[in-house]
């Protein structure tokens, strides 16, 4: 009895101190606490037989429902633990996988950082020749501007030059024409100058000396041949007869070497005479009759000289009285 006694107030004790624990905060005594209230409720259950006031046994069963809500607690955070360490654990593991991916990231970074320093030098390297290439590019272009300038300036020269060599196979083609037209002509020309009659004669009289005086007109008959184009004029007879007809020219001279008398000699177009020339001589004689004329004559129309009766005319080796006429051009 006086056990039971003792063990009550031992109860009291603690039950007071927990109070003061509770109202206090909780302390670190709790699992202490517990196994001793643990121990009590054995006690109790020992003394159950023990005559103790309901009271007791009332807070004592409310410490035993405590000390068993404690234990049940317990129970629980040891669970929880458990699970907190299977979570660390994998935690752990997690970590580890973790680390050896940043690792490898780490190492990805270097490389990719290698990289890039490459790349970067790289880069550099091809904007340096990017800027060289602009540069050149910048010459290519104003020597291109140049060129294309150039190029205008032959453009406009070349169609100033096209212009003129139009222009000139222009002139050309007229020309052409004009040459061509010319050299018809030329030929027609040529053609015409073959066809027509060659006519020019120059006769010396004699050199015999003196002709004459006879006591009737005579034909003078030039025999002395210098020229004669045409066969035109004949010495036999002593007449030009016109090949063609046409307009030709006539000139004579003659000599009278007498002294102190008159020389007359005429000129005929067929039985028409054209020309009495006369000349007194002096003391000397040698005196000449000279002239020319133009005559258009039809073809088969005679000209020559004569000299009328009673006159005389001279020549010898010296040539002094000749004849001449030429056919200036046929009609
Ligand atoms: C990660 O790298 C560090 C430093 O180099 C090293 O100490 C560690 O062991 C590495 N971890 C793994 C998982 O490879
Ligand atoms: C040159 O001539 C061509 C053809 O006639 C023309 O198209 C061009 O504009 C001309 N150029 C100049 C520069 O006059
Ligand atoms: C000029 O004559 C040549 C040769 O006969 C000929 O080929 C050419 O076509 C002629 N030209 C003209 C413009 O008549
Ligand atoms: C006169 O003409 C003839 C030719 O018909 C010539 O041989 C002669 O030398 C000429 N006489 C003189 C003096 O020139």
């Amino acid at each position: 009895m006086r056990r039971a006694a003792a063990f009550l107030v031992l109860l009291l004790c603690l039950y007071w101190t927990r109070a003061q624990g509770e109202s206090g905060g909780v302390t670190g005594n709790d699992i202490t606490q517990t196994e001793v209230q643990s121990e009590i409720l054995g006690v109790i259950a020992t003394s159950d037989q023990t005559n103790i006031t309901p009271d007791i046994w009332a807070e004592l069963k409310e410490l035993r429902d405590m000390a068993i809500k404690h234990s049940v607690e317990l129970w629980k955070l040891e669970q929880e633990n458990t699970a907190i360490q299977a979570r660390l654990t994998a935690s752990e593991s997690n970590n580890a996988v973790l680390e050896w991916k940043m690792n490898a990231s780490d190492k990805e970074v270097e490389e990719l950082k290698r990289e890039n320093t490459v790349l970067m030098a790289r880069m550099k390297t091809s904007e340096n020749v990017m800027e060289e290439l602009k540069k050149e590019n910048t010459d290519l272009q104003s020597r291109v501007t140049a060129f294309e300038d150039k190029s205008t300036v032959l453009e406009v020269r070349m169609n100033a030059s096209e212009t003129e060599v139009e222009e000139l196979k222009r002139q050309n083609a007229v020309l052409e024409t004009r040459m061509n037209t010319s050299e018809n002509e030329v030929e027609e020309l040529k053609r015409q100058n073959a066809d027509r009659p060659k006519v020019a004669f120059s006769f010396g009289l004699t050199d015999d000396g003196q002709v004459g005086p006879f006591s009737t007109d005579i034909t003078l008959k030039f025999s002395k041949v210098f020229t004669n184009f045409g066969q035109a004029y004949s010495p036999t007879t002593g007449h030009f007869t016109a090949p063609v007809r046409g307009v030709y020219y006539f000139s004579f001279t003659t000599v009278d070497n007498r002294k102190s008398v008159q020389s007359v000699v005429t000129l005929y177009h067929n039985d028409k005479r054209v020309l009495w020339n006369q000349n007194s001589n002096d003391e000397h004689g040698w005196n000449r009759v000279s002239n020319s004329l133009v005559l258009q004559l039809e073809k088969g129309d005679e000209v020559y000289m004569v000299l009328h009766g009673g006159y005389t005319v001279y020549d010898n080796s010296g040539n002094h009285s000749t004849f001449n006429g030429i056919l200036l051009f046929p009609l």
